[in-house]
């Protein structure tokens, strides 16, 4: 079973004036290639930010972050970049789309930046969209879409360049829970296709996909249950 993401002992604070936030406070944590796992804890309790240091938008103030064995925690801003839209899809609750673009134009976008030639990326980003249902809605725009499907043209857009992880912050929050049920269900899908994925939740229904489940409180991992055998062996 190979480690696609290795956390060790990392920490991130956050300075407001004279109050010091511990957002997280030494947190060593191994993700396996191919495994799903969510990780859970209340508002505050520093989901996010471990997200986005594992996902490379942000470094740590100490401890050492590995992608696929490659050490990331010291990067600099612009090959911390390329490591992100090289290996890593993001799925975030407010969806963030472009509301001038097109369902196709948002999902083309990651493409552009990584210099994919128009006719491929078009081609790519009609494939991704019919997988997640939108083949109707593709010249909509984000106002013009349901919240699901906002969600589903950026789950598209997450996969434009074929990274191995998906990482999703609260996918679910803003959704009714039928919506709420196809998105799980492509992650479901995806899953078995062989991404990593890691999402973010504080809902148990969410959780229940999970092989692993963690669950962190004042920025730090208190607990861990696990499900499934992880990964897809
Ligand atoms: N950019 C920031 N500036 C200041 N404090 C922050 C920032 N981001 C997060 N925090 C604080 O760090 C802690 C953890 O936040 P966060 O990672 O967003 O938790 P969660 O996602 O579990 O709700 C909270 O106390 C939050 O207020
Ligand atoms: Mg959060």
């Amino acid at each position: 079973m190979n480690v696609i993401i290795n956390v060790e002992n990392v920490r991130k604070t956050y300075k407001m004036g004279d109050n010091v936030v511990k957002a997280v406070d030494g947190v060593s944590l191994s993700v396996f290639e191919g495994e799903y796992l969510v990780i859970m804890g209340p508002s505050g309790s520093g989901k996010t930010t471990l997200m986005h240091l594992m996902g490379c938008l942000d470094k740590p103030d100490s401890g050492e972050i590995y992608l696929s064995g490659q050490r990331v925690s010291k990067l600099n801003d612009r090959d911390l970049a390329k490591v992100r839209n090289k290996m890593i899809g993001f799925v975030f609750q407010q969806f963030n789309l472009l509301p001038r673009l097109t369902a196709l134009e948002n999902v083309e976008l990651p493409m552009i930046y990584a210099g994919v030639p128009r006719a491929v990326r078009r081609k790519r980003a009609k494939e991704l969209l019919t997988m997640v249902g939108l083949a109707e809605r593709m010249e909509h725009r984000p106002t013009q879409l349901s919240g699901g499907q906002m969600q589903r043209v950026a789950i598209a857009r997450a996969l434009a360049n074929e990274p191995q992880i998906i990482l999703a912050d609260e996918p679910t929050g803003n959704l009714d829970s039928k919506s709420g049920e196809e998105i799980l269900k492509i992650f479901s899908d995806l899953h078995s296709d062989g991404l990593t994925m890691i999402v973010v939740t504080h809902d148990p229904e969410v959780a229940e996909n999970g092989e692993r489940v963690i669950h962190m409180r004042d920025g730090k991992i208190v607990s861990q249950e696990v499900r499934a055998s992880v990964g897809n062996a």
